[in-house]
């Protein structure tokens, strides 16, 4: 039989997609006060590797979208990614804001009651090497306290984490499921399954519910998409607009 170890704490409804992106700068701490004040039990976000090895919050492989700077975020130090500025890009409102690393992230949803969902974000080439490394933080940053679910779309970054978390709650994520979806969770030992809301099916969401497998559809931005994907048996949505889409509004 295999093992599927959940989070200790039910999975919410609406999760704010990269903090509630849509908001406030994504992947920032910033996204994560507005969440907890708009009434979120938890909030999603992207964990990428410095050239230091240390996890930071961002999700594309470069700086130059979501911050003042640029080039690889695997290419930057810690001392660099420290002084960003990862709020102007978003509004000139959000001057200043920077860009958190995962031991902030974790010491602020812990503060702020919010539970997580951390996704492991590997630049291409270092994916064994972040999902070890956010394991390892994951594991530490919340001991004591219900454990963050853990996903990723890479399965290299899962297996990593796997083996030096087992018993951490892991979800593989997808744009369109593949037909071995089963086989993939259980190889895992992962509990969730995730992926695009365009792509699921009612087959998958048969398939999922008889197997005990809650699906997360990412991104959920309109209400009544969201009301039709929770009567078809979608368990949770991830949301950038956490205001048309409250916590328990489904
Ligand atoms: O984890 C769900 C969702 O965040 C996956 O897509 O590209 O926004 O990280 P992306
Ligand atoms: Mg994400």
């Amino acid at each position: 039989m295999v093992t599927r170890p959940l989070p200790g704490w039910p999975l919410p409804a609406v999760i704010a997609h990269r903090c509630g992106g849509a908001l406030t700068p994504e992947n920032t701490l910033a996204g994560m006060r507005l969440a907890a004040r708009l009434g979120l039990a938890a909030v999603e976000f992207d964990v990428m590797l410095s050239a230091d090895g240390t996890p930071w919050l961002i999700h594309d492989e470069t700086l130059d979208r979501t911050t003042d700077g640029c080039g690889p975020v695997s290419a930057a130090s810690d001392a660099v990614l420290s002084r960003l500025d990862a709020g102007r890009h978003f509004h000139p409102a959000w001057r200043g804001e920077g860009l958190p690393t995962l031991t902030e992230a974790a010491a602020l949803c812990r503060r702020l009651g919010l539970r997580a969902n951390v996704e492991i974000k590997p630049a291409a080439g270092f994916e064994a090497a972040t999902g070890a490394t956010v394991a390892r933080q994951v594991l530490d940053c919340w001991r004591g306290d219900h454990l963050p679910l853990v996903s990723s779309f890479s399965g290299v970054a899962l297996e990593a984490a796997r083996a030096v978390a087992p018993d951490l709650p892991l979800g593989c994520l997808w744009t369109r499921p593949p037909a071995d979806w089963r086989t993939r969770l259980d190889a895992l030992a992962a509990a969730t399954l995730h992926c695009d809301a365009t792509q699921v099916d009612d087959a998958l969401l048969a398939a999922a519910r008889a197997a005990g497998v809650p699906v997360l559809c990412y991104t959920v931005n309109d209400v009544a998409h969201g009301r039709a994907l929770f009567q078809r048996g979608v368990a949770a949505v991830f949301s950038d607009r956490i205001d048309r889409l409250p916590d328990g509004f489904a």
